[in-house]
């Protein structure tokens, strides 16, 4: 069975869908920014400060493709991992690819009070984030499905996505 991908922003709501999508289809969540730490034995937050984000993405683009190879889960991507083509790519084979959408206010308000990452450390996160964003919006446009997420509660946007999961199945 095809996996479910998750992408977006950072505070778009991905480990919160993975896991209302996880109960909803028994299909097991699997979180590449946890199997980088655990691999690691580091925080991301100490991986970015010790070795730096090059290193990280070099990581990330080696889990990226061990995950590619599971079969039937749910696997909620670092918001970063667009970036690289191999990495959209080698997901695309293996499953379908969501990008949750949500506007730099919507996910400034999710993210203010959580100090866990790197690239919002800044003084000005939510210029920060305006500008990132508008630089990596045509890579998550990349996914196959676009998925709005602003004023939608986890169960109505998981259902979105179960339901083109089962179209597409149909179809595959
Ligand atoms: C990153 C997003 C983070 C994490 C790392 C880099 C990014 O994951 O992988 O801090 O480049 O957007 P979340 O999107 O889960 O916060």
């Amino acid at each position: 069975m095809l996996n479910i991908v998750l992408t977006g922003f950072m505070g778009a709501g991905k480990s919160l869908m993975a896991e209302t999508l996880s109960r909803l289809t028994g299909r097991k969540a699997v979180s590449l920014d946890q199997l980088i730490v655990d691999r690691e034995g580091m925080s991301i937050n100490e991986i970015f400060d010790d070795k730096g984000e090059q290193y990280f993405r070099i990581l990330e683009k080696q889990i990226v493709s061990e995950a590619a190879q599971m079969d039937n889960v749910i696997i909620d991507c670092g918001g970063g991992v667009v970036l690289d083509p191999d990495n959209m790519k080698n997901l695309k084979a293996t499953g379908r690819v969501f990008y949750l959408s949500a506007t730099p206010r919507e996910i400034y308000d999710r993210i203010k009070d959580e100090g866990h990452r790197p690239l919002l450390k800044t003084p000005d996160p939510a210029a920060r984030i305006e500008s990132l964003l508008e630089k990596r919006l045509p890579y998550y446009q990349k996914a196959d499905y676009t998925i709005e997420t602003d004023g939608r509660s986890p169960e109505e946007i998981a259902r979105d996505i179960v339901d083109i999961m089962d179209r597409d199945s149909k179809t595959a």
